[in-house]
């Protein structure tokens, strides 16, 4: 199984340091945030990860990160040129997994304390054609995507909502998915929502709308470091971790 990070975007509610350097290379405890994202998924067996990074700080990425070896991986960058999105990024994966290979997308700026293994071990038992996403239950849902819940059957998604202004659930969609070859097919049946990007929810919701969008709970900390307030929660909670 291959892994891929998602690490482009402009952090604009980081301004001004993201002027300065890209978003995922800010501190977070004694690393840059990327690395975490690398260590969650070298924890789960994935040695092969690609990331996708903007134009900005990519030389940076490169001096501190090289090929990976240093970390016990093996890294490929991909360039997204613009931002337009986290499916957009993604589709930029298509070329780097292989017909009909499952793999693990982190959003780089989601740092978690879990361990990803048991919930890889159970996508790897799902069919072909189906998708994985992970959950936490938080205190303001509306800031992410929400997800509701099949009425008959407890381990589908029935759809997500993307920062609804009334929440069905008390839970939001984590950025770490697992998905297989057919996402590409997915990127390509979406069209750009109202703020002119790909999303994520679409591509989720088109596997949700079939059946095919199952689910687990973290159990541990979760939070994505997008603003100085989570980013200084990150730092308190990642503090100990040691990639
Ligand atoms: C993105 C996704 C959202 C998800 C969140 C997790 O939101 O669109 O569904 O809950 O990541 O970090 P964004 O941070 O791009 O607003």
């Amino acid at each position: 199984m291959k892994g891929v990070i998602l690490a482009g975007g402009t952090g604009t509610r980081l301004n001004p340091l993201t002027r300065l350097i890209n978003k995922h290379l800010l501190p977070v405890g004694k690393q840059p945030m990327v690395s975490y994202a690398i260590d969650r998924l070298r924890q789960a067996g994935i040695t092969d990860i690609l990331i996708v990074i903007g134009k900005q700080s990519a030389g940076l990425y490169t001096d501190f990160l090289g090929g990976g070896e240093a970390l016990g991986v093996s890294l490929t960058y991909k360039i997204q040129e613009a931002a337009g999105g986290i499916a957009e990024a993604l589709d930029l994966a298509r070329s780097y997994i292989a017909p009909g290979e499952r793999f693990v997308v982190l959003l780089g700026d989601n740092l978690f304390l879990d361990d990803l293994t048991p919930f890889i071990n159970k996508f790897i038992q799902q069919p072909y054609g189906s998708a994985r996403v992970l959950l936490k239950q938080v205190d303001d849902p509306r800031r992410y995507g929400v997800p509701v819940f099949d009425e008959h059957d407890d381990r589908l998604i029935s759809y997500i909502e993307e920062k609804p202004s009334e929440p069905k659930s008390g839970y939001c969609v984590t950025g770490i998915y697992m998905y297989d070859d057919t996402v590409f097919e997915a990127i390509r049946g979406i069209t750009p929502s109202s703020r002119g990007e790909l999303e994520i929810t679409d591509v989720n919701n088109a596997y949700a709308r079939r059946g095919k969008l199952e689910y687990d709970v973290l159990h541990k900390w979760w939070g994505d470091a997008g603003t100085f307030e989570s980013l200084e929660e990150a730092g308190q909670q990642m503090k100990g971790v040691q990639p």
